[in-house]
């Protein structure tokens, strides 16, 4: 493969979000399966939602009923738990990423440690892969983490842009940086490189631009900006930027 090669850049929408607002006052509305759906016909190459331990958004039923509806990849993001590995192997979705969680936090602060939990991780990545599910570890862009993935066996890492997206003006070029030399080296050793957490219309062009990256996963400003133009617009809107980053 050149380095000219560009793959294209898939779009994964992450629904936790309509599930916020719906936990806001309980009930059914709105409903996060209608955004996928929504999302699906807006262009979205995946969908996206996470199971947290606490069910703070996305509950089991909506999972059930992801599963069930969508004719686009369900990617699950998931801790690496017993419970959630067995949810997983229930429902059987495309894929999963498996995320680092604590109840205190108010997002996925940081990447998972792949290379300091070795052990804890070996079982459930196999498991899942056994039931072709295709697994992410969502990581930093660092070395030591994609080179733990690849031993851990999961074909895909997701790289936190999370620093990056929250970085100030004078420490972004370095953090992007680093990003780009992860994606390299990421697909040097035969790992899918996605990315994703906090892209938005101003931080995206950056990301969407680096060649070995193959899929986003973007929600909580999807979300938002669809508060004002509708998911639809919101969804279309990311899609060209990221496209003409591409281009
Ligand atoms: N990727 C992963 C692994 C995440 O945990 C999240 C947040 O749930 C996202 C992508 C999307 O981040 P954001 O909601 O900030 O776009």
């Amino acid at each position: 493969m050149t380095e000219k090669t560009h793959h294209r850049l898939r779009l994964g929408v992450n629904v936790d979000h309509v599930a916020t607002v719906r936990q806001a006052r309980g009930g059914d509305n709105p409903d996060p399966v209608r955004a996928a759906i929504l999302a699906a016909e807006a262009g979205a190459d995946g969908i996206t939602a996470h199971l947290r331990e606490d069910r703070r958004h996305i509950s089991d039923d909506d999972i059930a009923r992801l599963s069930k509806a969508l004719k686009i990849p369900l990617n699950l993001e998931m801790a690496a738990t017993d419970e959630m590995a067995a949810i997983a192997l229930k429902h059987l979705p495309h894929a999963a990423c498996i995320v680092p969680e604590k109840r205190e936090e108010r997002t996925t602060e940081g990447g998972i440690d792949a290379a300091g939990q070795h052990n804890r991780l070996t079982s459930i990545v196999a498991a899942l892969g056994a039931a072709r599910i295709r697994v992410s570890m969502f990581i930093e862009p660092d070395k030591r983490q994609l080179d733990a993935s690849k031993l851990l066996g999961a074909p895909v890492v997701e790289l936190h842009t999370g620093a990056y997206a929250n970085a100030s003006p004078a420490e972004r070029e370095n953090l992007l940086a680093k990003i780009r030399e992860a994606a390299a080296y990421g697909e040097s050793i035969g790992l899918e490189i996605h990315a994703g957490h906090g892209l938005t219309y101003d931080n995206v062009k950056a990301i969407a631009a680096i060649p070995q990256i193959r899929e986003l996963n973007i929600g909580h400003f999807l979300m938002g900006e669809a508060m004002f133009v509708g998911l639809e617009s919101s969804i279309r809107t990311m899609r060209q930027l990221m496209d003409e980053a591409r281009a």
